[in-house]
């Protein structure tokens, strides 16, 4: 199939990460199906690639933290018969504070989002794409996945689940048609950290990759169908350094990192 006939759904495309795909794909001649809440920016998103590339483009303003939303989106393109190559779950947010002080209603979108819709889509369109064409599935993790993590004690959670939900499917998918990255960015110049509610970030880490950096790296990774791809050399030896200290000095010292 060539690439003007292939689709790309990415998940979060109105900022950050996930429009830095739309960007990549749109480049790369593939047709898109946007998906976020603030219609506004897919809109201008759209129309941008649409008269740069001359590509086709939908839209879905969709809060993907209701899963029945994801379900709606799942039978809408089925009923198009629109079966997507690419799929990019990238939707996602954290939210800084104590645990104890955090809002639980907050929490729950993150855990709905970050967990059951990215979960219901893989599943929905990992089970589509076998024994098809060669296809793609990019889960976007985090270099949070690797520890727990105080002071975002959920989001960190919600990022240590989707790192192992992809690395198990990703083995089960071995040998087949669609492979299955899980990308692991540190912290990246976007909306996150405001959304989050963290004015600073991280300082030790330095200066931040900017998301299209970030969205090319995943990007090659996926198309090399790499497994796991964490994103800068800081981070890879970040997540090498967790696994032979003791944790509970691991917890201290992302404390210590979130605090600063
Ligand atoms: N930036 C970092 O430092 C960093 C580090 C590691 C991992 N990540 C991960 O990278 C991914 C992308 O984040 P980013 O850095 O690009 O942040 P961002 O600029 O805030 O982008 C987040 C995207 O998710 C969408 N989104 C948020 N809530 C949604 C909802 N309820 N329904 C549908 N879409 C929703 C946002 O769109 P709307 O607001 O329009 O809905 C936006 O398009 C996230 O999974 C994040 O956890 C980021």
């Amino acid at each position: 199939m060539k690439n003007n006939q292939k689709w790309a759904l990415i998940t979060g495309a109105s900022s950050g990460i996930g429009l830095e795909f739309a960007r990549i794909f749109a480049k790369n001649q593939v047709n898109l199906i946007l998906v976020a809440r603030n219609i506004n920016a897919l809109n201008s998103l759209s129309k941008e690639l649409i008269k740069l590339y001359k590509i086709k483009v939908i839209i879905h303003p969709l809060d993907l933290s209701e899963v029945s939303n994801a379900e709606i989106l799942v039978g809408k393109l089925s009923k198009q018969k629109i079966n997507p190559t690419y799929l990019i779950n990238n939707a996602g947010f954290g939210d800084y504070g104590t645990f104890t002080q955090t809002s639980w209603e907050k929490e729950l979108k993150m855990i709905n989002l970050n967990i059951t819709t990215l979960t219901y889509l893989t599943k929905m369109y990992a089970n589509k794409m076998l024994g098809g064409e060669p296809a793609y599935i990019v889960n976007v993790a985090s270099g949070a996945a690797f520890q727990p993590g105080p002071l975002m004690a959920v989001y960190f959670a919600t990022k240590a689940y989707v790192l192992h939900l992809s690395e198990a499917v990703s083995e089960e998918l071995s040998g087949t048609n669609v492979s299955l990255t899980t990308l692991c960015p540190g912290p990246t110049q976007s909306n996150f950290w405001s959304v989050a509610g963290k004015e600073k970030t991280c300082g030790i880490l330095g200066k931040m990759p900017t998301s299209r950096q970030v969205a090319e790296y995943g990007y090659h990774a996926m198309m090399n169908s790499k497994r796991v791809a964490v994103y800068g050399w800081v981070n890879r030896l970040g997540t090498l350094l967790v696994r032979f200290l003791p944790r509970s000095w691991v917890t201290k010292a992302i404390l210590y990192a979130q605090s600063t």
